[in-house]
């Protein structure tokens, strides 16, 4: 043991956290690319995730994931945990952009990139034109998969401007409904896409 309180043991469980923070595929940033590999030893360590436009500055373990991070430390408890293991959609955000599963995206990994929830779509009272077609279409039963529904419509809406019901069904394929409410899912999206029905998105 050092006398700084870990030991070399310690530092090495460390570092093969480190590999798992920044070595995630699909959800390791430009950021994390261009400043490298990062040593990170077990326990609290600072992070600053902007979601939703606001800079929080908490503190988490290597290991958390960023869905944790979201729903734990910063009560934002719209996206859903469900399978927790890449299997479901419900955890769906997007992330510069791009949806992805906040279950398999490890909270360092979204430093320095821009985070949206669903808390961040709408604008004060008014809905978000994806969120006012699935109420319109009654596009949900128990509702507990419509925020990753309704995170991947959007990121389906900012690719395809007017999908056909063909695309809607590959770009949500990834969520999953145990009500089977999809019919109603993919007319929401339909009607959502169509601009004379809601505000520009
Ligand atoms: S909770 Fe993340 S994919 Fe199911
Ligand atoms: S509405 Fe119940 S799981 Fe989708």
């Amino acid at each position: 043991m050092s006398d700084n309180g870990f030991s070399r043991r310690t530092f090495l469980k460390g570092a093969s956290i480190a590999a798992a923070v920044t070595g995630g595929p699909a959800a390791a940033g430009e950021l994390a690319r261009a400043r490298g590999p990062r040593t990170l030893a077990p326990g609290l360590h600072a992070l600053a995730l902007t979601v939703n436009g606001t800079r929080h500055e908490l503190k988490a373990e290597p290991r958390t994931t960023l869905l944790d991070a979201l729903r734990d430390t910063l009560d934002l408890t719209g996206t859903k945990k469900i399978c927790d293991r890449g299997a479901c959609g419900g955890c769906t955000v997007l992330l510069d952009g791009e949806p992805i599963n906040a279950c398999l995206t490890l909270a360092f990994d979204a430093e320095g990139r821009e985070v949206k929830t669903i808390e961040g779509l709408a604008q004060g009272d008014a809905l978000h034109p994806v969120q006012a077609a699935f109420v319109h279409c009654d596009a949900m039963q128990c509702g507990f998969c419509t925020p990753g529904f309704v995170m991947s419509a959007v990121a389906c809406l900012a690719r395809h401007a007017t999908p056909s019901r063909e695309t809607i069904a590959k770009e949500l394929s990834g969520n999953l409904c145990r009500c089977g409410t999809y019919g109603r899912v993919i007319e929401a999206v339909e009607r959502a896409a169509k601009p004379a029905q809601g505000a520009p998105r």
